[in-house]
């Protein structure tokens, strides 16, 4: 009964304290005084950014008055907010920009947006904007931009888009990635509902997603697989020629799939505008190593030829040093795209089973070659795995050769 009670005056407390935080920090958005004297009736601290959004809509005439204010600001700092009526992110975003101009002025300017690499030039957004105007701030750490929009017909809500970055000759420069990846979500002015990660964060997270699944599955499972397969089903006479053709399958497989997923990844850092250097050369590394395997493969030297000893012992460094970065990168790639930890879990289960089916087959592999051995006698083969290089020639026995 005490500890109950206990309990319950400690989750009192909690919750009494996560409500005095979230209401200080609404009261901090709605007790805004404008030094322009406007009145919104409705407010809201977006997530990140130090940024918030005031606003009155008039559903009479379907118009929104706006006010977005930027705090933690520096005077070469551009700032903007944006609807984007037709897709989410930046990629069609109709944006209203301020910054500090050459001529000292806080300069309020639309600029719609139609790919990536923008510099938010002036121009005509796909909605009216009757009125706009702004104000650099608070010793020139807060920028205000001021707007009356047209709204599209039919619809309140709409995803939003906010930005920062820095200005250099007059000219908006590319933002950073962190926070400024995540500021978007939707609103809708009618309701006063917003959320934080809809439409834009929804659809790059997509993208991000069918990167990492593509990759995981060819060059983080497909890969190793294959290496597996080719290690201990030679060793067994009634699976050859099946392990090289599954062998050949599995690592084609993975490698087409395992380039597509490069080729998302390039889309994936270009749209956000971020380089994760190490991860982007790692992943160009694993492709054109395993290029390299792919045409190493059509000029390999028939089993029996002197250099197929050496083109073997090429093949494996290749293909474990091909599986090793693929692996590491898999990681590097987790701290980027940050995923719920199942996934890595999951992962990291998998790699685990590959490997313990790996250490099994090794094993069974030395008995079975080992028994060979002693009941065949007199072989002078002194290692389990032939390196296809039969004859001899190399020291390696010829009873374990495949025809291929
Ligand atoms: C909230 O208001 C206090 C002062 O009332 C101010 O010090 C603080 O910076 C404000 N927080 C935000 C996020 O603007
Ligand atoms: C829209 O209507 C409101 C009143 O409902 C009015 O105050 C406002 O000026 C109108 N805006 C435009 C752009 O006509
Ligand atoms: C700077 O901003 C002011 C105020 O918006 C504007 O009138 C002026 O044309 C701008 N000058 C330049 C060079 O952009
Ligand atoms: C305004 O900013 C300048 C430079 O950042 C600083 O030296 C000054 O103390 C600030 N003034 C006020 C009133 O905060």
């Amino acid at each position: 009964m005490e500890k109950r009670s206990r309990t319950f005056a400690i989750l009192s407390i909690l919750i009494s304290l996560i409500s005095l935080t979230k209401t200080s920090a609404q009261q901090n958005c709605s007790s805004y005084k404008f030094n322009t004297n406007n009145i919104f009736a409705t407010c809201i601290s977006l997530p990140v950014l130090n940024s918030f959004l005031h606003w009155n809509y008039h559903s009479s005439n379907h118009t929104v008055d706006i006010a977005y204010r930027h705090t933690g600001v520096t005077a070469s700092d551009w700032v903007a907010w944006a609807l984007n009526p037709t897709g989410s992110g930046m990629s069609g975003a109709q944006c209203l920009v301020g910054f500090r101009n050459s001529t000292g002025n806080f300069h309020v300017y639309t600029s719609p947006v139609a790919g990536y690499s923008t510099q938010l030039a002036e121009g005509t957004l796909s909605f009216g904007v009757p009125k706009s105007s702004g104000e650099f701030i608070n010793n020139n750490t807060e920028m205000i931009i001021f707007a009356t929009l047209q709204l599209p017909a039919g619809r309140t809500s709409f995803n939003q888009v906010w930005q920062s970055g820095p200005v250099s000759g007059n000219t908006p420069q590319q933002h950073s990635g962190g926070d400024n990846l995540k500021s978007s979500g939707n609103v809708d002015f009618a309701t006063g509902e917003v959320s934080g990660d809809g439409g834009a964060a929804g659809s790059q997270q997509r993208k991000r997603n069918v990167h990492g699944v593509l990759n995981v599955v060819s060059w983080g499972i497909l890969m190793p697989l294959g290496a597996v397969i080719a290690r201990y089903l030679k060793v067994f006479k009634s699976a050859t020629p099946a392990w090289f053709y599954l062998h050949v399958a599995c690592q084609t497989s993975a490698y087409i799939v395992g380039v597509s997923g490069l080729g998302t990844g390039l889309k994936l850092g270009h749209d956000s505008g971020l380089s994760q250097d190490t991860h982007k050369a790692i992943g160009i590394a694993m492709v054109c190593l395993a290029t390299v395997q792919v045409f190493a493969l059509l000029l390999r030297p028939k089993p029996d030829h002197k250099y197929r000893f050496y083109w073997n012992i090429y093949h494996y460094a290749v293909g474990y040093a091909v599986i090793i970065l693929s692996i590491v990168n898999i990681f590097k790639g987790f701290d980027i795209l940050n995923p719920e930890k199942k996934w890595k879990h999951a992962y990291i289960g998998i790699i685990i089973g590959i490997g313990a089916m790996a250490a099994f087959l090794e094993a069974f592999t030395w008995f079975i070659v080992l028994r060979r051995k002693k009941e065949g006698g007199g072989s002078t083969n002194k290692y389990p795995y032939n390196s296809d290089g039969v004859n001899g020639a190399n020291g390696y026995g010829a009873r374990i050769q495949q025809a291929v």
